[in-house]
């Protein structure tokens, strides 16, 4: 399963692109927003640090607003992926842009059959938000679960992308789904490696050493 990082803070990035495990970053527009910078000058940077795919969302929530601020991002990188909106426009906008080789990830998705439309438009990725749907006592897994399934009956190219990752489980769950992606805050990622049981077995180690004779 490819680890994205879900932020917009460089920081973040360069912390989590130097423990070697990130195959990719996504931003989103309140992500961007918490960053205080411009969002291409943000893109621009991100692009230098991690060589994968890099989610950058059009503000425009019209068709002819989306596809203007697609095709100048596709001029940014090579690694810049479209994140569109699942709406009709959006959907849309996805078909477009498979059209003229524009990879996209489609974001806000909610259920099995807007991802359903999302894979028919060609989507590279869709993007099912799992913590949203369980802050509102849904089971946001189940969704994922549902999604591949469909995707593996029909054999549809489009990479599912686990967004609105809250906690480890999350990514667990990710995994053992089949997930292709999961994209993960940079604090659940530290959380990803963390264990009582290594902690207190290496201060045990530690402790021991000092007793080896040199
Ligand atoms: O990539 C989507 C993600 O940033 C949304 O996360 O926690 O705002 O639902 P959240």
């Amino acid at each position: 399963m490819k680890f994205f990082i879900d932020t917009a803070d460089l920081k973040e990035i360069r912390d989590a692109a130097a423990m070697g495990v990130i195959d990719g970053v996504t931003t989103n527009p309140s992500l961007v927003a918490k960053s205080g910078r411009k969002y291409l000058d943000v893109v621009r940077e991100i692009c230098e640090i991690v060589d994968g795919p890099i989610s950058a969302e059009v503000l425009s929530v019209d068709y002819d607003g989306m596809m203007a601020e697609a095709l100048d991002w596709a001029k940014v990188h090579k690694n810049v992926v479209v994140k569109l909106p699942l709406t009709l426009d959006g959907l849309r906008a996805t078909k477009a842009c498979a059209s003229q080789g524009i990879k996209t990830n489609v974001t806000l998705c909610f259920s099995a059959n807007q991802a359903l439309l999302a894979a028919k438009a060609g989507a590279t990725y869709i993007s099912p938000f799992v913590g949203r749907l369980d802050d509102i006592s849904e089971n946001g897994m189940d969704l994922i679960g549902d999604i591949v399934t469909i995707y593996q009956n029909y054999d549809f190219r489009t990479q599912v992308l686990v967004a609105s990752v809250r906690h480890p489980i999350h990514v667990s769950q990710a995994a053992l789904l089949g997930a292709d992606v999961c994209t993960i805050p940079y604090k659940v990622i530290e959380q990803l490696a963390k264990h009582p049981l290594t902690d207190s077995g290496l201060a045990k180690f530690v402790e021991d050493a000092r007793k080896i004779p040199r």
